[in-house]
């Protein structure tokens, strides 16, 4: 493929490429290799119109191992704020010749029309409420290192679905790659058109538990509430929280996931990210790894 743009655009050998070429990658890491000369020459652009931290730091030092030059643009401190379109800055960022352009947008479907515009790859980074393809890359790659693979594993993704292009990507890869996922949330935050996805959903955490083998926790995001109705944090938390009591209710196996940055003490207890189970941070560390995996395979052998 030429680009990353959704998590659909996978299927299941090429999501497994990635991620067998992303175990390469961290096997190579763990024996001190800290470089590679693979994309020697190629040009990164990292185009980000959205914060990150896991996301843009994660894709600077993965291409940084493959020896690529990478470019760091952020839309605040650059021309975006004279009114320069996102086509404008494309094709500037053409013009200085990038190989790739990795996009985050606040605007769902940002990256699909950047593709029509710039002779390089694009991959998405996170555009609006819509798909964050790495995202779910690293957590399959995660639950697969933890949990020896993902075939009829149960996964719960639960919280603030509506706004969440982690779960969006999540579960279209998870359903490729042969899990079972269940959304779990209130009624307002998850999205109308939810019954086609291929998952169940439910509202009551509690019955879910004793059966999963990954939880993962959504951040609330309360930047993007707007109209959704929002219970009070006290009862949000209540139903919705991943807390102790709720962890010791787990399978013995099974793991909790976030993607970051976490609201700690609203949907997850800090004693539950703290903990063992969690993979917090080794979602973070696989992060450089799915994205060395991805920019290889879309850039490497190319001259
Ligand atoms: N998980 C994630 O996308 O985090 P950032 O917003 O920090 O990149």
């Amino acid at each position: 493929i030429k680009h990353l743009l959704s998590a659909a655009d996978l299927d299941a050998p090429t999501a497994t490429l990635v991620l067998d070429t992303a175990e390469e990658m961290a096997s190579l890491a763990a024996r001190e290799v800290k470089k590679l000369p693979t994309l020697r020459g190629r040009t990164v652009v990292n185009l980000f119109y959205e914060d990150s931290t896991r996301t843009r730091i994660s894709f600077e030092a993965a291409a940084k191992r493959l020896s690529a030059d990478v470019i760091n643009f952020s839309a605040k401190g650059s021309s975006v704020s004279k009114g320069e379109s996102l086509k404008d800055t494309a094709l500037t960022l053409q013009a200085m010749g990038a190989d790739a352009v990795v996009i985050r947008h606040p605007a769902s479907g940002a990256p699909h029309r950047l593709a029509n515009w710039v002779e390089g790859s694009v991959v998405n980074a996170g555009d609006g409420t819509h798909e964050h393809p790495t995202q779910a890359l690293l957590d399959a790659f995660t639950m697969r290192s933890r949990l020896g693979r993902l075939a009829g594993l149960n996964v719960a993704i639960v919280g603030d679905v509506l706004h969440s292009r982690v779960a969006r990507s999540n579960v279209q890869l998870l359903h490729t790659l042969g899990a079972k996922v269940t959304l779990v949330a209130p009624p307002t935050l998850l999205p109308v058109g939810v019954r086609a996805w291929p998952a169940e959903t439910c509202y009551d955490l509690d019955a879910v538990v004793p059966d999963a083998d990954v939880v993962m926790m959504l951040r609330v995001q309360r930047e993007r509430m707007n109209q959704a109705y929002f219970p009070s944090e006290r009862e949000y938390s209540r139903r919705y929280g991943f807390d102790v009591p709720r962890m010791r209710r787990l399978p013995e196996h099974a793991i909790v996931m976030h993607p970051g940055p976490m609201n700690r003490g609203m949907e997850i207890a800090p004693e539950v990210a703290d903990s063992a189970r969690s993979t917090i941070v080794e979602q973070v560390a696989n992060g450089v790894s799915v994205r060395m995996a991805v920019l290889y395979l879309l850039l490497g052998g190319k001259s």
